[in-house]
């Protein structure tokens, strides 16, 4: 991680009331509908989505999900999605803090899918690894990563991210911690060359 939690949550804070008019990427939009496709929950599905941000995928799988559980480590981000998820009227949808390593989850809440979208490639590789770890332990049938992601060698003149702040993993990096962490690749889709969403699904136990 290139900036401290504080620095990350801060530095969105700040950004937040203008956040979605500057999220206007053929990339970006191409991996929410993505992300949102596959995500496909039923209506008994608990959906978490983490670094939610303002919400864009949290509000777009609320109306088919039971429970939508967004969470972000920027107070005011999190406050234009509580005020998006008013001004629509969407009531199964709850907004608080929580971060990839530590998702602030009760111990009984059965989380069915996970969601991320442009969100992971703040952490290093190794917080990345760590946060599959803990998002794996949370036992979804489903992870949808939507994020920056190099499926080649980034052309260096023409970084999709802010090499300052971000710190993107490799696609084969991603699949291998992915596996590591006991799910099944089953997608693999390709935005840009580092931009990406991959399709996780958990692996059946021996008595499953
Ligand atoms: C580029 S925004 C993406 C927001 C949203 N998912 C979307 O698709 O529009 C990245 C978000 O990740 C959050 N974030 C950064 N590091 C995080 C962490 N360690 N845990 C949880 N959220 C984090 C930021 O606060 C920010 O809201």
């Amino acid at each position: 991680m290139k900036k401290t939690i504080e620095e990350h949550a801060a530095r969105f804070s700040h950004i937040a009331a203008e956040y979605d008019d500057s999220q206007d990427s053929d990339e970006y939009r191409a991996c929410v509908s993505l992300v949102v496709h596959y995500a496909d929950p039923s209506p008994e599905d608990v959906v978490l989505d983490l670094g939610t941000g303002t919400g864009a995928i949290a509000l777009a799988l609320a109306p088919d999900a039971k429970r939508v559980v967004g969470r972000d480590i920027s107070e005011g981000m999190l406050e234009q999605a509580r005020t998006k998820a008013a001004e629509v009227g969407i009531e199964n949808v709850e907004f608080d803090e929580g971060r990839f390593r530590d998702p602030n989850v009760g111990d009984d809440e059965q989380i069915d899918i996970v969601v991320t979208n442009f969100a992971m490639h703040h952490l290093s590789d190794e917080e990345k690894r760590e946060a599959i770890g803990v998002i794996a332990d949370l036992e979804p049938r489903r992870f949808v990563l939507g994020d920056v992601m190099f499926f080649g060698t980034p052309d260096p003149d023409e970084p999709f991210y802010s090499p300052e702040v971000d710190d993107p993993a490799t696609v084969g990096f991603l699949a291998d911690a992915l596996t590591d962490a006991g799910f099944v690749l089953t997608a693999v889709e390709s935005v840009h060359e580092q931009v990406g969403v991959l399709v996780a699904e958990r692996a059946p136990t021996a008595d499953e």
